[in-house]
């Protein structure tokens, strides 16, 4: 009973009002609070951008410098939180790791859960933004069997990740600025945008009260999947399946086959009918890695002929496909060392001050009410319960 507005996978449906992040999908344009995506990843840190997101404002220096060093005292976890890892499969999928520790962490900060007060709220966000990445390289030291690092509160929340992620307890780890540089860059990429599927999940499951790290637990899971997050290292796996450029015409073919499940990854966007922005960034980042690292790939020419051939090929012209953030974040998170299965587990990193600070607008909202979508009722008609015997 009831008419509702019937809108599947919610194309047309503005589920909240946010002050957070802008996207003109037609003309490849995203801001947040206001700042182009462009400008933030050249010029500014992920540290500035996540206080930007959270605070509304650009911090000046003493309030980037406090926020900081808030974030770093929060850095380390409870060391009984280590042994969750210890029950997963070595060879468990980093993601999968993932969904259980940080859903695990609402054992730990009961404290955190009276979210109607303010102070609860922001250190809650804190505890997440700072621990992130403590939990992703220990998910990593797992999969490999090396010792987990602890933080180095010396570094920059970028250098202390990569040193907990390659450093071990036997050697000195030097932060490469350049790694460290483009891993910022990429983390500024994937901060926030709007209402993804995995943002609405967390606004969803936060609507009904439910303990914030729990929340950000179902985020994480709705972003494994490779239509979301998932396709980073998707685009990856394709970009070696693929191999050289002779064989793409082969593989844009089979995009374009409606019979053929295959869909090109790290291609197409709900949101963009044009370059994504950060696919811009990204590109030119590859090149700087390569640079710096003096290494390359030849997956990234294969990559680039791949863009070239889809970009003129009228089936990707019509529908207006274009290279989206994950097509070529796969190439540098490979060259700077991170096994496919991780490349997930750092956008979620880099989500999570985007979850958390939609989360905290969410609860800030007087007018904040459960989620609750409709539905159009498809099943049988009321009728009358048959015995097992008379079936
Ligand atoms: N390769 C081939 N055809 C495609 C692709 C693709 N990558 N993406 C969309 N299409 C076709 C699709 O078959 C459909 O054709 P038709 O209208 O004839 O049925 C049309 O384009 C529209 O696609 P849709 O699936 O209805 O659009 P959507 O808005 O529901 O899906 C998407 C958006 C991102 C899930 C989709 O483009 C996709 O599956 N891309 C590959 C996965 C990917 O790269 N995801 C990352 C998204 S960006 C960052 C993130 O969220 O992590």
């Amino acid at each position: 009973t009831g008419m509702f507005t019937f809108d599947p996978g919610f194309t047309s449906t503005a589920s909240c009002e946010s002050a957070l992040t802008y996207i003109d999908g037609d003309e490849g344009v995203l801001l947040h609070r206001g700042y182009p995506i462009g400008q933030l990843a050249e010029q500014s840190s992920f540290m500035e951008v996540s206080y930007l997101l959270l605070n509304g404002e650009l911090p000046s220096k003493p309030e980037l410098d406090a926020f900081t060093r808030t974030i770093s005292r929060h850095t380390m976890v409870h060391e009984q939180l280590s042994s969750f890892y210890k029950g997963f499969r070595r060879d468990a999928h980093p993601m999968s790791i993932m969904c259980g520790v940080v859903g695990a962490l609402s054992a730990f900060y009961h404290d955190s859960t009276d979210i109607a007060d303010p102070l609860q709220r922001r250190i809650a966000s804190h505890r997440l933004i700072a621990k992130m990445p403590t939990i992703a390289a220990m998910a990593y030291k797992y999969s490999v069997g090396q010792p987990f690092v602890y933080p180095d509160n010396s570094l920059s929340y970028t250098g202390n990740f990569l040193k907990m992620t390659f450093g071990v307890p036997a050697e000195e780890y030097e932060v490469i600025p350049a790694v460290e540089s483009a891993m910022d860059k990429i983390f500024i990429l994937h901060a926030d945008h709007e209402q993804n599927a995995s943002t609405s999940t967390v606004r969803l499951a936060g609507s009904s009260g439910a303990n914030p790290f729990a929340c950000i637990a179902a985020g994480i899971a709705c972003l494994w999947g490779p239509a979301h997050g998932g396709a980073n290292e998707a685009a990856l796996n394709m970009l070696k399946e693929i191999g050289t450029p002779d064989r793409i015409p082969h593989y844009i073919e089979r995009a374009k086959d409606k019979n053929d499940p295959f869909r090109l990854m790290g291609f197409g966007h709900r949101v963009y009918k044009n370059y994504d922005p950060r696919a811009i960034v990204m590109q030119q980042t590859v090149r700087e890695v390569f640079d710096a690292l003096k290494v390359n790939d030849p997956l990234f020419e294969t990559a680039l002929e791949l863009e070239h051939l889809a970009l003129n090929d009228p089936y990707f012209i019509e529908k207006k496909l274009f290279p989206n953030v994950d097509f070529y974040s796969g190439i540098i998170l490979n060259a700077i060392g991170f096994p496919t299965d991780m490349f997930t587990v750092l956008f979620a990193l880099a989500r999570t001050v985007g979850w958390v600070a939609q989360w905290n607008e969410m609860i800030s909202d007087p007018g904040q009410k459960i989620g609750r979508p409709r539905q159009l009722y498809t099943g049988p008609t009321q009728r009358d319960y048959v015995p097992v015997d008379k079936r």
